[in-house]
């Protein structure tokens, strides 16, 4: 295996943006180059944090307070951070998680309307100093990721919310990507599959050079 420092890297997007199938990709890339790595997803990533992931995704005919809601991400953050992803880039491994934190600021934040200030409190608290080295934002119009979501079969919590949540998310995503341009790399991902991958490439052998200097 090659030796390059940890990467903390998280991919983002709105619903049917094709974050599974990049991520997959990605995988594939550091195979090929040899760099140690660990796939993981945000909610869940360890068992418990699995069960959590359950809870927040499933219908229930009890109304899930925005406000549980956000403190069972968090909850599942702080369990999945401390039993794998820490570990992980101690060991100098790579992490490639699908969604994190940004994903909280614009679904609990934008999206059911919760104060930033609540989630800035809570990723302090759970998360100290730790942020994603590099965030991949793949970008799809609305409509578009609504029909590749609703071709995937039944519709979870989340992916039940009118249109106008979606384009709520989808603004949030771009402006935080805006206000961060160092970490986010924004990906047209309404093009075809090979030209986003090697964007996504191009972008990953950027990540790695800058590593092989530190
Ligand atoms: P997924 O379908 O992309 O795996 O994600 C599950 C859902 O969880 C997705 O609709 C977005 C939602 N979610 C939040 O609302 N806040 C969060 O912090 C995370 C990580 C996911």
């Amino acid at each position: 295996m090659v030796k390059i420092p940890g990467r903390f890297i998280t991919i983002e997007g709105g619903e049917g943006a094709g974050k599974s199938t990049h991520i997959e990709l990605i995988v594939q890339w550091l195979n090929a180059q040899g760099i140690d790595h660990l796939r993981t997803r945000e909610p869940g990533g360890t068992p418990l944090a699995e069960e959590v992931r359950k809870l927040l995704l499933e219908r229930h005919d009890e109304p899930l307070q925005p406000m549980t809601e956000l403190l069972l991400i968090f909850a599942a953050r702080a369990q999945h951070l401390q039993t794998l992803i820490e570990p992980a880039l101690s060991r100098g491994q790579w992490v490639l998680c699908e969604r994190f934190t940004d994903s909280t600021y614009v679904y609990q934040g934008c999206g059911r309307g919760l104060p930033q200030e609540n989630v800035a409190t809570l990723e302090a608290l759970v998360q100290g100093s730790r942020r994603p080295d590099y965030t991949f934002l793949l970008d799809v119009p609305v409509e578009v990721g609504l029909r590749r979501a609703a071709k995937r079969g039944q519709l979870d919590r989340f992916e039940s919310e009118p249109a106008v949540f979606f384009h709520k998310i989808r603004n949030a995503y771009l402006e935080r990507a805006r206000r961060e341009p160092g970490r986010f790399l924004v990906i047209d991902a309404n093009r075809a599959a090979r030209e986003i991958a090697r964007d996504i490439e191009t972008t990953l052998a950027r990540i790695a050079g800058e590593g092989r200097n530190v």
